[in-house]
């Protein structure tokens, strides 16, 4: 926060937001913005792991819970591990031509107002890096082709 507000008093000079896409971490803002808005729907002990999740989906969705986002791994199981993308899927703003201009699901929670969802939003899109926002999957699935390695290796997620 103290970071923030420092950085806003250099607002409209041109070198803050550089800054500030090159400092997220996963410690420092992103941790504290997902137990915020999303743990209590995907933190231990009610949520599953992504693994136990996909076993038993139908029961954890009437259960209202998803999949474990509450360590850096398990979080990245749904970025650019076995889940790839989902992440990025499910919080589009539906700005990303894959989105074709329909917000995933889960945008909605990330603030009451569109002026705090998008702040929020950015925040996690610096956090993935510039480029690494990909809402593909690993395998081809309909008219969306596989993640490419290149796209994979613009995926910063700091800790
Ligand atoms: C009110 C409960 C609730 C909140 C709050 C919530 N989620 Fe979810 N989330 C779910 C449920 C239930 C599912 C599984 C059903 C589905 O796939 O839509 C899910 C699924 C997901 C998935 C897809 C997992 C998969 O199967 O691939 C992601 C990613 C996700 N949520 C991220 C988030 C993030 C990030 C936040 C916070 C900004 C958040 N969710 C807030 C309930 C919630």
């Amino acid at each position: 926060m103290i970071k923030l507000k420092f950085l806003s008093v250099l607002a409209g000079a041109a070198i803050a937001l550089p800054v500030m896409a090159a400092d997220v971490t996963y410690r420092a803002d992103v941790e504290p913005l997902l137990k915020k808005y999303c743990y209590d729907c995907h933190a231990a002990p009610d949520a599953p792991s992504m693994a136990e999740f996909k076993l038993d989906e139908a029961k954890y969705k009437k259960e209202k819970v998803g999949p474990r986002t509450d360590t850096y791994e398990h979080l990245l199981q749904l970025i650019n591990g076995k889940s790839t993308g989902a992440f990025m899927r499910r919080l589009d703003d539906g700005t990303n031509p894959l989105a074709k201009g329909k917000p995933g699901n889960m945008y909605k929670y990330l603030g009451d107002t569109d002026a705090e969802r998008a702040a929020n939003l950015k925040i996690l899109k610096d956090w993935v890096g510039e480029g690494g926002w990909n809402l593909n999957r690993m395998s081809a699935r309909g008219d969306v082709p596989a993640l490419t390695k290149e796209q994979m290796d613009k995926v910063k997620v700091k800790y």
